[in-house]
């Protein structure tokens, strides 16, 4: 382990991460903190580059968090590519990163976990039972080992981000949380770890999500206002090309999860669906105003 700032350090011991943090904190230098579960792709890297411009120190954490997967979802077949992922936070400059073992975050005995409250019952929160639970306990015990100045996620993750901007402000703590823009593939899918599981013919299904939200922002730019038949169009775009019945379509208030029957200011629409085995998320925005920044390409 080295601390003169060049190259990346490993570390996955919580010791070793304490004793590195404090020394940066001790030479007074800011702190970027991105949480990943590994299986790195350019939206992951878009959040390092946004905390590299920003801090002076650049800490990922890279950890599958089995508190977050519910009975039967894909923990165990989740993509684990350690060496890959390390080669390119070093190529990005991310100066540490941390990939604990299991036992390492969760020891024998842990029984604390964060009740989220009312965002976890709605959408991906009822779709995923228990998943913003386990999210923001992590969240919360990472952002404890790395008390950085800003922590990075992606609006990929809308609800996350809105369950993590919560949990700071609930709890008092003393981190900006920043969203960074959704990185997608050429013809519009979202960047997921999760994509590498789709066969040839559902990747090109797949496509119907990010169309479907583009299709969206078309309907309001051209006057529609009326979140109903936004959603009954995306729902039918998804059924007529993805070949699947999203899970859910939520037409929400830009920052909340709460729905708008109108669409009158800075609106969300996120949705999910399953692809065979694999389960898919997007969002995209719709005000009206203009070409949006999320889907345009
Ligand atoms: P993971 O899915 O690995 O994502 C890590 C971060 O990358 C999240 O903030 C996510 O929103 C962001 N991200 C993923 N795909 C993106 C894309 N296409 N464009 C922009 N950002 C993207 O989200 C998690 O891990 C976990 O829940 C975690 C927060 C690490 C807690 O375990």
């Amino acid at each position: 382990m080295s601390t003169d700032g060049l190259g990346l350090m490993l570390v996955t011991r919580i010791g070793p991460l304490r004793a590195a943090i404090a020394q940066f904190r001790r030479q007074g230098k800011s702190v970027g903190l991105v949480p990943t579960m590994g299986a790195l792709h350019a939206g992951h890297l878009s959040l390092i580059d946004a905390a590299r411009d920003q801090c002076d120190v650049t800490v990922a954490t890279i950890f599958v968090n089995p508190t977050q997967f519910g009975p039967g979802e894909d923990l165990g077949r989740y993509p684990r590519s350690l060496d890959a992922d390390l080669a390119a936070l070093e190529q990005r400059g991310v100066d540490l990163c941390f990939a604990p073992a299991d036992d390492a975050m969760y020891r024998p005995g842990h029984a604390m976990f964060v009740d989220v409250g009312p965002l976890a019952d709605q959408y991906e929160g009822t779709c995923r039972p228990g998943h913003f639970r386990g999210v923001a306990t992590i969240v919360l015990k990472l952002l404890h080992l790395v008390p950085a100045d800003v922590a990075l996620f992606g609006r990929k993750d809308y609800q996350q981000w809105l369950v993590i901007r919560q949990m700071v402000r609930d709890f008092d703590m003393d981190v900006r949380i920043e969203a960074c823009p959704i990185v997608r593939e050429p013809d519009g899918l979202a960047m997921s770890s999760r994509n590498a599981y789709l066969s040839e013919a559902e990747r090109r299904r797949a496509r119907s999500l990010s169309e479907s939200l583009e299709l969206a922002a078309r309907l309001v730019a051209a006057g529609q206002r009326e979140a109903e038949g936004i959603r009954r169009a995306v729902v039918n775009h998804v059924q007529r090309i993805g070949h699947v019945r999203p899970q859910y379509v939520a037409i929400v208030r830009e920052g909340t999860m709460t729905p708008v029957t109108t669409i009158d200011g800075p609106t969300v629409v996120a949705l999910a669906a399953r692809f065979g085995t694999t389960r898919l998320i997007d969002n995209g925005r719709i005000d009206g105003l203009g070409p949006t920044t999320d889907l345009a390409r």
